[in-house]
Formats: structure tokens, C-alpha cells, sequence
């Protein structure tokens, strides 16, 4: 049933783990996971986010997986190919596209500090400083121009790696980069072990207190779980579709999961820590993060070495999933829109300069910036609030509807067990979770907020 394929497809099944892992690993898991978890109490937090991740997480992405590689189509290309009688399906796609290019704007911004602080960290400048230090450091810079600066070059690199196709280079470089990312996160975890504030750190991370449970907790760790996993835009769907038909599916989905999860839990377990010995507030929120790494590089042994090969990791990891954000606009507008490579990424880019720069600058100029009868705006948090809590886990909702009731129930299954893997077992809770669980519990926790 499927067409044949008109794009290129990864080449290796390593590449294509290297490519989801890739997407979903970043700045999600180290950059907003410590900060999420910091405002929202820590071990509340964290145990509702796990609970989403297998209960939401593992069965959308599974059926991103399977609309994907089964079409080898676009996001909005996927459900017109399905369900041609039913344009409905459409708004799942525009959704995806939207919202790609929105987090592709905020997310923009906090690569463009990795950036700065690369280069701070070269110039061996990013160690030896107090806690109020950092603090007006970090305050200094992003109150100033430079963040500007560092979205929009953030973004011509990204645009210089896309024109050239996701299969050239991405696969390569995430093979080697997510792996040594993970070693570092492990050495710098035993450093921050070992700091007088761990106790306080881990017990924060991970005692939970079910009495901070409010309906904010349970959204943003619903929000979380999406954002870290890359899901309910179609990213990927997008990545799906390029890959071979020999992919096992649940396998791989069940590797991008165990990654992702142990990223964010060291990257926790990194912070958190040092969060108590230095007498920083874990409810400090997008800034958190920034402030507490150089911390980390002014007490371990050889810091002032690690911290640039950090944050140029960092940065890298950040690359691989905007690639991947970028990727959702472009397979539509080059398939489905006859726009060449070239156009689609200029356009892409270009929209996510102008949001971006609007994003780096709420944190400047535009903090605290007011509108009449509206009151402050932040277009920074609402970026990131808007996409992350609200159009992911609707399009998530959107998909397991879509996956669990539209999709035969026989193809969704044959899908996630061709090939057969010892995963394929989990093949039925996947296709129950979809129809009863995920639309069901991603509704009630949308009228709960309410
Ligand atoms: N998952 C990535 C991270 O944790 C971010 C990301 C990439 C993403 N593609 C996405 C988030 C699509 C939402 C939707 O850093």
C-alpha cells in the first residue's frame, strides 16, 4: 500500500537511531528538564513525567513511527494519503508545521547562549566566579544585544547543515556526538556527587512530595514529556518517513526513550546538586541551567578545559534537534508544495529569524513589556508555554485518535511487528494505549486546567 519512496532514506539502522535520538535528545533534556522540574517542585515532577512518558510518549511515538515509515509522506502529505475523504486530518499537519517553526524560534535562542558561553569558555572566563557573579554575568548578557546576535547565527548554521539534506552529515555526526555527550554527563554527575549540597540535590530530584501536585505540575510535566521526545507535531513522522521499511519500529522507539530518559535524569542529577551546595533557587526557571554550569567547571579538576568541549556539545545537540524541527516545514513544502530544498529552508529559517529575534529580545528590550487590556507579555514564555503545553499534547491527542480509531486496527498492528523483534510483544498495549489511554487522559487534563 505504501507508495514508493521519492526522498532519500537513511542509509543505516544505526543512522537512524542516531537521527531520532538525535532529535529528541537536546536542550530539552538538559537544558529545560532541570528548570521545568526546579519550578515544578522536583520529585512530583519527575514521577508524573515518567508515568507520561510510557503511558503518552511511548505509544505516540510509536504511532508517529508508523504513520511515517508506512506513507513515507510529509505530515500533512501522511494523512491526506490515508484518509483522502477526510481533510479533517489536515490540521494535524498544519498544527506540526506552526508549532515546528515556533519552538524552531525559542529554542533558537537558548542554542545562541550555548554559543556565547562556548566562546566565553574559551577565553577561560567561564570559571572562578561567585554565585552573584554568575548571576549578574548571566543577567548582563542576556539583558544586552549579543543574544540577538547568536539567534540569528544559530540559525544560519542550521540553515547551512538543512539545505544539504538530513541523511548527509546529520546521521554521521549524531552516531559519535550523542554517545560523548552522555560520557561527559556521567563524569560531570560523579563530580557533582560528591558536593556537599548532593544529599539535598537528589533528595529534591527525587523524593517526590505528592502534596506540590497541582494541575500545573501535571501540564507542565505532560508538556515535558512531549517536548523532550519531539512529539505531537509530526517531527517524527517526518524522520519516520525516511526511514527504511526494515526498521523495527518499537525497538527503535524504545531506545529513543531509554536515551532520552537517562539524558535528563544525569542532566538532573548534574544540576540539582550544585542547585543546594551554591545556594542558587531551582525555581529560577530558563535561566537556571546557565547560571549553574560554570559553577560546576570552577570546582571540578580541569574545568576550565570541559567547559568549552561542553557547551560546544551542547551546542551540537541543540543542532541535531532543530535540524529535526526544521525538517517537519520542509518535507511539506518540498513534496507537497513543489518548492525546491534550497527555497524551503530560506523560508523556514527566515520565519524563525524574525519570531527568534523577537524571543532573544523578551528577555532585553522587551522584558516586561505590557499591552493594553492584555497585560505583560513575555513572547518568550508564550512561545514556549503555547507549543510545549498546549499544541503538542493536542497534536498528540490528535494523533492516537487518529492511529488507535482511524488507522485499521490490523495495519497499525502489522506495522509496529514487521520486522519482528522481541519488542513486537508490545504491540498490543501500544495499539490500547492509543485508543483508550492517551486521547482520553490528554482531555482530561486539558479540562482540568481549565
Ligand atoms: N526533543 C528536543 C529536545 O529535547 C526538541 C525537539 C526537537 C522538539 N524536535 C521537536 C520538540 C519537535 C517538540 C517537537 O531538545
Amino acid at each position: 500500500m505504501s507508495e514508493k519512496p521519492k526522498q532519500q532514506l537513511f542509509t543505516t539502522r544505526l543512522g537512524v537511531i542516531a537521527a531520532t535520538v538525535g532529535s529528541a535528545v537536546g536542550l530539552g533534556n538538559i537544558w529545560r528538564f532541570p528548570y521545568e522540574a526546579g519550578v515544578h517542585g522536583g520529585g512530583a515532577f519527575l514521577v508524573i513525567y515518567i508515568l507520561f512518558i510510557f503511558l503518552l510518549g511511548v505509544p505516540v511515538l510509536c504511532a508517529e513511527f508508523a504513520l511515517g515509515r508506512s506513507t513515507h509522506m510529509n505530515v500533512l502529505g501522511c494523512f491526506r494519503q490515508l484518509k483522502p475523504r477526510q481533510p479533517f486530518w489536515k490540521i494535524v499537519g498544519i498544527i506540526g508545521v506552526a508549532s515546528g517553526v515556533m519552538i524552531l524560534s525559542f529554542y533558537s535562542v537558548i542554542a545562541g547562549w550555548t554559543l556565547e558561553y562556548f566562546f566565553v569558555a574559551l577565553r577561560g572566563d567561564v570559571t572562578g566566579h561567585t554565585t552573584a557573579e554568575l548571576h549578574s554575568m548571566f543577567s548582563e548578557f542576556t539583558t544586552g544585544w549579543r543574544p540577538v546576535m547568536w539567534t540569528v547565527l544559530f540559525l544560519l548554521v542550521n540553515y547551512c547543515v538543512i539545505v544539504r539534506g538530513v541523511q548527509k552529515g546529520v546521521e554521521k555526526a549524531a552516531n559519535i556526538l550523542t554517545p560523548a555527550l552522555m560520557v561527559l554527563l556521567a563524569v560531570f554527575c560523579i563530580n557533582s556527587l560528591t558536593m556537599s549540597g548532593a544529599a539535598d540535590g537528589l533528595a529534591f530530584l527525587f523524593k517526590p512530595d505528592f502534596s506540590q501536585i497541582t494541575p500545573a505540575v501535571v501540564i507542565g510535566a505532560m508538556g515535558q514529556a512531549f517536548f523532550s521526545l519531539s512529539l505531537g507535531l509530526g517531527c517524527m513522522l517526518t524522520y519516520a518517513s525516511y526511514f527504511p521499511d526494515e526498521t523495527p519500529l518499537v525497538r527503535s522507539a524504545a531506545v529513543t526513550v531509554v536515551l532520552d530518559i537517562l539524558t535528563a535524569l544525569m542532566a538532573g542529577m548534574l544540576i540539582f546538586p550544585v542547585v543546594f551546595t551554591y545556594g542558587f533557587s531551582p525555581q529560577e526557571g530558563p535561566t537556571l541551567v546557565f547560571e549553574v554550569l560554570p559553577a560546576i567547571f570552577t570546582q571540578i579538576s580541569g574545568g576550565a578545559l570541559w567547559a568549552p568541549l561542553f557547551f560546544f556539545m551542547l551546542f551540537l545537540a541543540s543542532l541535531t534537534s532543530t535540524i529535526s524541527m526544521s525538517e517537519i516545514g520542509i518535507a511539506w513544502l518540498t513534496q507537497d508544495r513543489g518548492v525546491s530544498r534550497g527555497k524551503a529552508c530560506a523560508v523556514i529559517i527566515a520565519i524563525a529569524m524574525v519570531c527568534g529575534v523577537a524571543c532573544a529580545l523578551s528577555f532585553s528590550y522587551w522584558a516586561g513589556m505590557s499591552l493594553p487590556g492584555i497585560g505583560e507579555i513575555n513572547i518568550f514564555n508564550i512561545f514556549d508555554y503555547t507549543s510545549s503545553n498546549i499544541l503538542l499534547p493536542l497534536g498528540g491527542m490528535l494523533i492516537s485518535i487518529f492511529a488507535g480509531w482511524m488507522l485499521d486496527r490490523n495495519v497499525l498492528r502489522r506495522e509496529l511487528t514487521t520486522p519482528v523483534t522481541a519488542f513486537a510483544v508490545l504491540a498490543p498495549a501500544i495499539v490500547f494505549l492509543l485508543r483508550y489511554v492517551c486521547p482520553v487522559m490528554i482531555l482530561v487534563i486539558f479540562v482540568a486546567n481549565l
